[in-house]
C-alpha cells in the first residue's frame, strides 16, 4: 500500500476527532503521536532482558513439557489456579510456550501478581518472547494498574514484532484501563494504517477507554465511525457506550438505546443497569428504596420517564433486574413514574 494512502487510512480517525473538537485537538493528537515516537526511540531503561534466540527453543518440546502445557491450560479454564500453578512448577522452564499457558492461566484465574511472577521469570531466562507473552503481559500489568511497565511492555513488543490483532487489542485495553481515549484511537489508527481491521472488540474496548474517561462525545463518534466502515456493533459496544454517557444528554442515551435495538441486540440485566445509572448520572448506590426516592427527587422527570420505561421493558423481556435497579424501581413508583 503506498504511504499516501496508508496516511489517507490513518488520518480517518484523527478526522474523526477534528470533528469533534475543532482543529485544536488534532494538533493535540500529533503531538501525542510525536511522543509516542520519541518513547520509541529512546533506547535502554528497560526493565526486561531483551528477547534473545535460546538455542534450547529449537528443539522440539519434551513429551512431558507438553503434558505440563496441557494441564495448565487445562486447570486455568477449569478455574483452578493452584492446580495450574502446581503444574507449572513442574515444569523444567525451558520453553516459552510453557511460561505463556502460565501467564494465560494466571489472566483467566485473576492470579496477576502470580502472572507477573511468571513474566518475570521467563525475562530472567532470556527466553524468547511471543506475541501471546507481550499479550498477556499486557493484560496482567494493565489489571494491576502498572503503568510503567505497560508503557515498557508496547515498546518491547513494537520493536520485537508485528503486532497482530491480539496484541493491539490488548494494547487498546490497557489504554482503556487508564481510560486513555486518544491512545485507544491512535492504536485503532496504527492497525488501519498497517492494513489489520480492527474487529468490533477492538472498536468495543476503544469504547470501554471513553467509559473510563466519561468521553461521551468519542464514544459517540467511535459508534458511529465503526459502523461506518462495516463493522458490526454488539452488546458490548453498546453496553461501553452507554456507560460513556454518565450524565449525558437525555436525546443521546435514547439514540444509543434505538441504535441497539434497530440492530436486533438484546439488552440484558447489565445494560439495564448501565443505562439506569447513566440517566442518574452519579455514583448511584441507594441500598434501598427510600435511599433511592432521595436520589431520584433530583431528576428531571423526563428522565425519571424515561428510566421508567426502561425498566418496564426489561420487565416485558423478563430480564432479571439488579439490586440496584429495583430499588430504583420501587423509587420511580413511589415519585409517581412508572
Ligand atoms: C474526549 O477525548 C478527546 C480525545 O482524547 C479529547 O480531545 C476531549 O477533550 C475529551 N473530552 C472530554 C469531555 O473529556
Amino acid at each position: 500500500m503506498g504511504s499516501l494512502q496508508r496516511m489517507r487510512r490513518a488520518a480517518l480517525v484523527l478526522t474523526l476527532l477534528a470533528h469533534c473538537y475543532s482543529g485544536q485537538s488534532l494538533c493535540r493528537s500529533f503531538a501525542a503521536q510525536r511522543s509516542l515516537d520519541q518513547l520509541r526511540q529512546k533506547s535502554g531503561n528497560q526493565i526486561h532482558t531483551p528477547a534473545i534466540t535460546n538455542p534450547l527453543n529449537r528443539m522440539v518440546v519434551p513429551q512431558e513439557e507438553m503434558r505440563i502445557i496441557t494441564a495448565i491450560s487445562e486447570a486455568g479454564s477449569a478455574g483452578d489456579w493452584p492446580r495450574a500453578k502446581a503444574a507449572y512448577i513442574r515444569s523444567k522452564g525451558l520453553f516459552t510456550n510453557v511460561f505463556n499457558a502460565a501467564m494465560v492461566a494466571a489472566f483467566k484465574c485473576r492470579y496477576y501478581n502470580d502472572g507477573v511472577a511468571i513474566y518475570k521469570r521467563l525475562c530472567n531466562a532470556g527466553l524468547p518472547k511471543t506475541e501471546v507473552t507481550y499479550t498477556y503481559a499486557l493484560k496482567i500489568f494493565s489489571k494491576l494498574g502498572q503503568l510503567d511497565q505497560v508503557r515498557d511492555i508496547i515498546q518491547e513488543a513494537k520493536e520485537q514484532l508485528k503486532p497482530g490483532i491480539p496484541l493491539f487489542g490488548a494494547m487498546i485495553d490497557a489504554a482503556a484501563e487508564a481510560g486513555k481515549v486518544t491512545e485507544a484511537i491512535e492504536i485503532l489508527d496504527t492497525m488501519r494504517s498497517e492494513n489489520l481491521v480492527p474487529d468490533t472488540a477492538a472498536w468495543g474496548s476503544a469504547i470501554n477507554a471513553c467509559k473510563t474517561a466519561r468521553n461521551s462525545t468519542v464514544a459517540r463518534h467511535l459508534v458511529n465511525f465503526m459502523i461506518k466502515v462495516g463493522v458490526e456493533p454488539n452488546y458490548i459496544v453498546f453496553c461501553n457506550a452507554v456507560g460513556a454517557h454518565n450524565g449525558a444528554g437525555l436525546v443521546h442515551l435514547q439514540k444509543l438505546k434505538s441504535d441497539m435495538a434497530g440492530m436486533g441486540i438484546k439488552g440484558d440485566f447489565l445494560f439495564v443497569e448501565t443505562y439506569v445509572f447513566s440517566l442518574i448520572g452519579t455514583q448511584f448506590s441507594a441500598r434501598s428504596v427510600t435511599e433511592a426516592v432521595d436520589e431520584l427527587s433530583e431528576l428531571d422527570p423526563e428522565r425519571l420517564t424515561e428510566m421508567a420505561s426502561i425498566i418496564s421493558e426489561a420487565r416485558a423481556s423478563q430480564i432479571r433486574l439488579t439490586g440496584l435497579v429495583k430499588n430504583v424501581e420501587g423509587a420511580l413508583q413511589r415519585l409517581g413514574f412508572g
